[in-house]
């Protein structure tokens, strides 16, 4: 009875969707737990392609069941709009449900994320804009609005009330923007929850079902441990936890996993400010932004490029305890004539393997290369392991010994079957 958590080990974007896209086939429930529409997970499949931002990228196995938990923050319009969009390209959303505890992003949440960047200037965070630190702000604070509560007009009124008075103080004084009518968000409000409210259900409940009957479950991780609110690159980074260790509490569930797959691309991206120790500046940088077509799945932003820093995906495995690693966008690297890898940091005259909590010090770090020797040859049709070139090889088997942790998974193009799979996580259904 596999449970697996689906990570991403580096910024973000790092390919968990198309690699739940695949696992899915063979699955019963695919559960997100944690972030909102600030993610955005590229399927690409025989269905077509898609950008997943709050649906659960195992919504095209019409037999599994897809949870939005309670640790996601739901924007309920631009949830209705995703399985509108389904339902238009024929997808069934007859299996999606939401958490009755998630988290609602209020109009107020995206307002203050868009004045609190504006604020900033230039020390701006590059939020997506999407509500996600106001929303959970608010949870922290106890004044968050859950999806249950857009179920009961009067008990919503007379908690939304008093919350958009002191949001409008805020809006207004600190500020000096107009205020929200509590109005035109409460009606506004209610109607998403009209229109969602069968989707609406005790999802822990569903999941600890699922866990009984022993069903196969993929625990979909959004956002990446770079960007997790204790062990990413604090304060560059989301408010919610993408690690493996959120899941549990993000859905309801005991922490017991049997396989933590954690998802790497094969160099890095980032999208947004921070560090990024081994970013590339230069004409490389540019060419795997264009090779990798490395722009944002939500926002659209130009993603920032540079070679794998194996110091941060040690400290994300560790964290999140990887027992397996899925490596994606190998093809990306078919052109370069070498390739490095960051093995260490030099900072201040010493020498770090280990990552630093401090945002500055990052700053001030600069990367120890190891240079490997590129394969220039195209990958993208290979489907086993052992066709690759052999340097090509060599190149995984170094990031596999680097990380710690065997890489069971290695894809080479975006659709769902260019995939070389190593060590299937998941027999097929036949085989079980
Ligand atoms: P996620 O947020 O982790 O699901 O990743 P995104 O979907 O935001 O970003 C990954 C991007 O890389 C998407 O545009 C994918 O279609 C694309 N992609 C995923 N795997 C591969 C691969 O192996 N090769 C190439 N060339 N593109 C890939
Ligand atoms: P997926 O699931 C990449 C980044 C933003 C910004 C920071 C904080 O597609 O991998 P937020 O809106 O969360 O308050 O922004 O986090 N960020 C992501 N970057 N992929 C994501 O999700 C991201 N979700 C948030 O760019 O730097
Ligand atoms: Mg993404």
């Amino acid at each position: 009875m596999p449970v697996i958590a689906v990570i991403g080990g580096q910024w973000g974007d790092e390919g968990k969707g198309r690699v739940i896209d695949l696992l899915a086939e063979q699955s019963d429930v695919v559960a997100r737990f944690s972030g909102g529409a600030n993610a955005g997970h590229t399927v690409v499949n025989q269905r077509g392609r898609f950008a997943l931002h709050l649906v659960p990228s195992g919504i095209f196995n019409p037999e599994a069941d897809c949870i939005i938990g309670n640790g996601v923050a739901v924007d309920p319009a631009s949830l209705l709009e995703e399985i509108e969009s389904l339902q238009k390209a024929s997808i069934s959303t007859e299996r999606l449900y939401i958490s009755d505890r998630a988290q609602v992003v209020m109009p107020y949440h995206q307002l203050l994320d868009r004045l609190e960047e504006e604020r900033l200037g230039g020390s701006a965070l590059g939020t997506t804009r999407r509500g996600i630190g106001p929303t959970f702000a608010d949870k922290a604070a106890r004044l968050g609005i859950r999806t249950a509560d857009l179920l009961d007009p009067p008990g919503f009124r007379e908690r939304l009330a008093p919350i958009l008075e002191l949001k409008n103080a805020i809006i207004t004084k600190v500020y000096g923007s107009p205020a929200l009518d509590l109005e035109e968000v409460y009606t506004r409000y209610l109607d998403y929850g009209r229109r969602l409210r069968g989707y609406i259900r005790e999802t822990h409940l569903l999941m600890q079902a699922a866990l009984a009957q022993n069903k196969r479950i993929i625990l979909e991780g959004a956002q990446g441990a770079m960007l997790d609110v204790d062990f990413g690159t604090y304060p560059y980074v989301t408010s919610s936890s993408p690690l493996a260790a959120g899941a549990a509490g993000g859905l309801g569930i005991p922490a017991r996993l049997n396989r933590a797959l954690g998802v790497y691309k094969a160099y890095v991206t980032r999208v947004g400010a921070g560090p990024l120790p081994t970013e590339l500046d230069d004409t490389m940088g540019a060419a795997l932004r264009d090779w990798g077509m490395e722009y944002g799945a939500t926002t659209g932003r130009p993603r920032r490029c540079g070679w794998f820093d194996a110091v941060a995906a040690r400290h994300s495995a560790r964290i999140s305890g990887f027992t397996d690693i899925a490596l994606t966008k190998l093809d990306v690297l078919d052109r370069c004539p070498a390739i490095k890898v960051c093995t260490a940091y030099q900072l201040d005259g010493q020498t770090l393997t280990t990552f630093p909590a401090s945002a500055a010090a990052l700053e001030r770090c600069t990367p120890v290369y190891e240079e490997l020797e590129g394969w220039q040859q195209p990958t993208q049709d290979i489907r086993r392991f052992g066709d690759l070139p052999q340097r090509a090889r060599r190149y995984v088997r170094r990031l596999q010994g680097l990380i710690g942790c065997p890489v069971g998974m290695i894809s080479v193009g975006d659709s769902r079957e260019q995939m070389i799979q190593r060590r299937p996580l998941l027999r097929s259904r036949a085989a079980a």
